[in-house]
């Protein structure tokens, strides 16, 4: 009933010319992937680019962040209005690198995912603990305020839109990924969560999870009942390594 929803995050990576490569390998490859939503976020510079090479395609394009203000002196900041521009759907919001790197609070995350929605785009919005926090047993605390805090200006009414990625920092660009228990046993959390704030809506939120998703083991990942797809950094570079996440083609074995 949730329908698996797979996203690439280019994060600062790629130029123009490598991105319309990209994107001319990978969708002969992902033409027959229908049951799956497919979404690519390349860094602001190239939305322009990638969202024409998309065009008229089953391929969404998203934003890696926005600004929640409608304009203003908010200098290197883009606000919502102009990713409607450039043609996105979605956009990710509270990423924590995003949270680590640049202090993003939950509260600013709430009202980008709020700016979006008024505006017709759907964020993914993005939580997940730390290595520290889960050795120290608080990694349900540490996700149960940044799920209340960043969604607390989503209405009821608009919840089953959205998207909630867990990614678990340590999991992050580190090869290391949450084993398929563990992300289940965290996501179920995240559901139980939702539902607490949304009723009913909470089982049709979409939850991707995030960190080290490759194609070995997307497989395994997908055959969790609340894991409904994954936001995907580095396999997400390379056309054949993101084809085979979106077919949940699992190779464990084969390398
Ligand atoms: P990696 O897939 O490179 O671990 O990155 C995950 C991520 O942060 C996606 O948003």
């Amino acid at each position: 009933m949730r329908r698996p929803i797979l996203a690439a995050n280019w994060k600062m990576h790629l130029t123009r010319p490598e991105a319309r490569d990209f994107v001319a390998d990978f969708l002969p490859r992902v033409a027959d992937a229908s049951a799956a939503e497919i979404v690519i976020a390349p860094p602001y510079p190239l939305l322009g680019c990638v969202g024409q090479c998309l065009a008229g395609t089953a391929v969404s394009l998203a934003a890696q962040n926005v600004h929640p203000a409608e304009r203003g002196a908010f200098t290197g900041e883009v606000a919502v209005a102009m990713l409607v521009e450039l043609g996105c759907r979605y956009v990710i919001v509270g990423h924590s690198e995003r949270r680590a790197l640049f202090g993003e609070s939950d509260a600013f995350v709430a009202s980008k995912a709020a700016a979006l929605l008024s505006h017709g785009l759907l964020p993914i919005v993005c939580v997940g603990e730390t290595l520290e926090d889960r050795e120290s047993g608080r990694t349900f605390d540490v996700l149960g305020a940044q799920i209340d805090g960043s969604l607390a200006e989503v209405p009821g009414e608009r919840a089953a839109e959205i998207v909630v990625a867990y990614e678990p920092v340590w999991a992050i660009g580190t090869g290391r990924t949450a084993t398929p228990e563990i992300a289940q046993q965290t996501h179920a959390f995240v559901r139980e969560r939702l539902r607490e704030r949304f009723g009913g809506a909470g089982d049709r939120i979409r939850i991707q999870y995030g960190g080290s998703v490759k194609p070995e083991n997307i497989g395994v990942l997908m055959s969790q009942p609340d894991i409904d797809g994954a936001l995907v950094g580095g396999a997400s570079l390379e056309p054949a390594s993101f084809a085979k996440i979106v077919h949940f083609e699992s190779q464990e074995g084969s390398q």
